[in-house]
């Protein structure tokens, strides 16, 4: 639980902070509202007065407290502001302190999540760019605005990122373990790969794509560029670039493509071992047959041809997927496949492996780290592993 402050500016993304109150509310934490004069003219203080902790805040002279922006930047663990207007944007980097909400920013040394909200006009001028570089520098985390649907039926960027996006950037910050990957590229494999057998048929597997996309999430949040080279695509992510594969040969040559200049491979998708030999380009009859044989041949180990063929800058990590011998499987992999970190989760355990917001895995590091982690998000397992690997880099 934290004590986090919501800035709310006056823009029409307002009722969007309703969401984002309502999910971090939902995930435990203590949740002041700080909502501008302007604001309120979008979205009524009741409704969030309702929603939060403790009443909605406004005015830095008519609150019960005398000194109420000293009180709550030093009660707030973050503050997240949703939407920022270019107004409060320009204030913060410029060191105005005219209302509640700036005033309590400035009076704080909590870490500032900022989520712009504007026109694209107004996004790309030059001052909210240079306004937002000067946010970036004091080590601000932003949370991109994406592209879409804007007020008054216009299209561009400026939207700004949905609740659930934002909620997982607070998240993500709030992490005792967050490393700073800005200027770091993170290469991240997802998902299940398929096979064709005819043009309409495959052989897959039960992999959902969760884990890596947790991983891929995880270290946008904390600042990296990541491509996400997937078979199970999903919805768009801040400074995630999504590659979308279908077969094992397909996503080799992605990751090898997309390794270039990585300082973190994550390898965390269910490749297929096996492809059909012969694809059928029509589709297979079942008429006068009684049974039918599969000649399968190996894919390539997509893991270990990267470790293998690597420069040394680059820290990769495994996964492995066991139904039995865990540990004796993993301390193979870690060496066989010469990667720095193997996390390995036995797929018949409840609550883990394939298709399941939770995992349990064991990970193990070259370097002879060892971690177990029980029934813990997946996203938890991305916090817990990432922050190993760049504790590992520090070290060496
Ligand atoms: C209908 C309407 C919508 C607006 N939407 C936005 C917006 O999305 N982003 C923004 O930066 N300003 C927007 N503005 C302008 C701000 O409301 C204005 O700059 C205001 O001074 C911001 O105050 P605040 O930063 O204290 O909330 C909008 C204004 C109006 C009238």
């Amino acid at each position: 639980m934290a004590r986090i402050v919501l800035g709310v500016g006056g823009g029409i993304a307002a009722y969007k902070a309703v969401y984002l109150l309502r999910t971090l509310m939902a995930e435990g934490h203590f949740v002041t509202p700080i909502l501008t004069e302007s604001a309120t003219k979008f979205v009524g203080q009741t409704t969030f007065s309702a929603l939060a902790s403790e009443p909605a805040k406004v005015s830095l002279f008519e609150d019960a407290d005398p000194i109420p922006h000293t009180h709550l930047g030093r009660f707030a663990d973050l503050i997240c502001i949703a939407p920022a207007t270019a107004d409060i944007i320009s204030k913060l980097a410029n060191g105005v302190a005219n209302d509640l909400l700036s005033a309590t920013v400035m009076a704080s040394r909590a870490q500032v999540v900022i989520a712009p909200a504007m026109h694209e006009e107004m996004w790309e001028n030059f001052a909210v760019q240079k306004n937002v570089r000067v946010l970036l520098e004091a080590g601000y985390i932003i949370v991109p605005p994406s592209h879409g649907s804007l007020a008054a039926g216009d299209i561009g960027v400026g939207r700004m990122a949905e609740p659930d996006v934002v909620a997982d950037f607070v998240r993500c910050t709030l992490a005792s373990e967050r490393v700073d990957l800005a200027g770091k590229k993170v290469v991240v494999s997802a998902g299940g790969t398929r096979e064709a057998i005819d043009p309409v048929r495959f052989i897959g597997n039960r992999s959902s794509g969760k884990q890596g996309i947790a991983f891929a999430k995880v270290a946008a949040c904390w600042g990296a560029e990541v491509v996400l080279v997937t078979a199970n695509p999903s919805p768009e992510f801040p400074r995630v670039r999504q590659v979308v594969v279908t077969s094992a040969a397909e996503m080799s040559e992605a990751m090898h493509l997309e390794r270039d200049r990585a300082d973190l491979v994550v390898m965390a998708a269910a490749v297929s071992d096996f492809r059909v030999q012969t694809f059928s380009s029509t589709k297979i009859k079942r008429e006068g047959r009684s049974r039918m044989t599969l000649e399968l041949e190996a894919n390539s180990d997509i893991l270990a041809s990267l470790a293998a063929s690597e420069l040394g800058c680059c820290l990769y990590v495994g996964f492995a997927a066991e139904t039995d011998a865990l540990e004796e499987n993993l301390v193979k992999k870690l060496y066989s496949k010469g990667v720095d970190i193997i996390v390995g989760n036995d797929v018949t355990k409840p609550g883990a492996g394939f298709d399941t917001d939770t995992n349990s895995v064991t990970v193990l590091s070259k370097s002879g780290d060892r971690l177990t982690l029980e029934e813990v998000s997946k996203e938890t397992v991305a916090v817990k592993v990432l922050a190993l690997a760049y504790e590992m880099r520090e070290r060496s």
